[in-house]
């Protein structure tokens, strides 16, 4: 999967959070806003209350129409308010996470992930690319959090790496050789996490680093 150094991260990720709030907070409510197909709803199945989606288009998926800017629900009624890979095409970053803060529960958390280094991939539009500091800064101007967390979802060989598989995949495919592709990439993901797990300098935020996606926990005050 050309996309591996986002997905395989933010996958992993998600089971890990579904199962943690649950320790912490038991069965849980949640809000998936910008559902889409609701990808990550197996991993939060066994642990949730209740699931509601949240989509500003046509989604016979979800359970509400609306955008992050302005949710069709009231404030503090999910005890986690997941938000993965909308940021970046919401018009008003600032005022979507002051949205996703009301609707958190107290003692509840935002989940949040968007892209640091990607192609220009309009849903319906894409605006907004971030560093962590950046997207740190932004989420805890918007918010009364007691903690944010940013953190890398993968390091800086396999953001190139996916650059890359990425224009490689494309380039076979034009050339109706897709299936060509596919080692190539698989090779290139194996090799780019191997060499990121040998340096905390590629992995870690820093000058010089480049990161695919970034994964957010912002936790609300009891
Ligand atoms: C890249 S998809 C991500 C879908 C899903 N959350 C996932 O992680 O696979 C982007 C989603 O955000 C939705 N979206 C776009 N603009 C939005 C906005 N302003 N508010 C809420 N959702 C938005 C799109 O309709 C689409 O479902």
């Amino acid at each position: 999967m050309p996309t591996y150094a986002v997905r395989a991260p933010l996958a992993r990720w998600l089971r890990d959070e579904a199962k943690r709030a649950h320790d912490d907070l038991g069965a849980y409510r949640l809000l998936d806003v910008g559902c889409g197909q609701k990808p990550y709803e197996p991993f939060f199945a066994p642990f949730v209350a209740s699931y509601i989606g949240v989509d500003p288009v046509d989604n016979p998926h979800a359970e509400l129409k609306g955008t992050v800017e302005d949710l069709p629900v009231e404030d503090g009624t999910f005890d986690v308010v997941l938000c993965s890979q909308v940021l970046e095409h919401c018009d008003d970053p600032a005022r979507a996470i002051s949205e996703l803060h009301r609707a958190t529960a107290p003692g509840g958390r935002l989940l949040l992930s968007t892209h640091g280094v990607q192609v220009y991939h309009p849903s319906p539009v894409d605006f907004w690319r971030w560093t962590h500091a950046g997207l740190e800064k932004v989420v805890r101007e918007n918010g009364d959090w007691t903690s944010v967390r940013v953190s890398p979802a993968s390091g800086t060989t396999a953001c190139v790496a996916m650059l890359v598989n990425m224009y490689i995949d494309l380039a076979a495919r034009r050339a109706h050789v897709g299936a060509l592709a596919k080692p190539i990439v698989a090779g290139l993901n194996t090799l780019a996490e191997a060499i990121d797990g040998r340096s905390s300098r590629l992995r870690n935020p820093g000058p010089g680093t480049l990161h695919a996606n970034f994964h957010v926990v912002a936790e609300k005050a009891a």
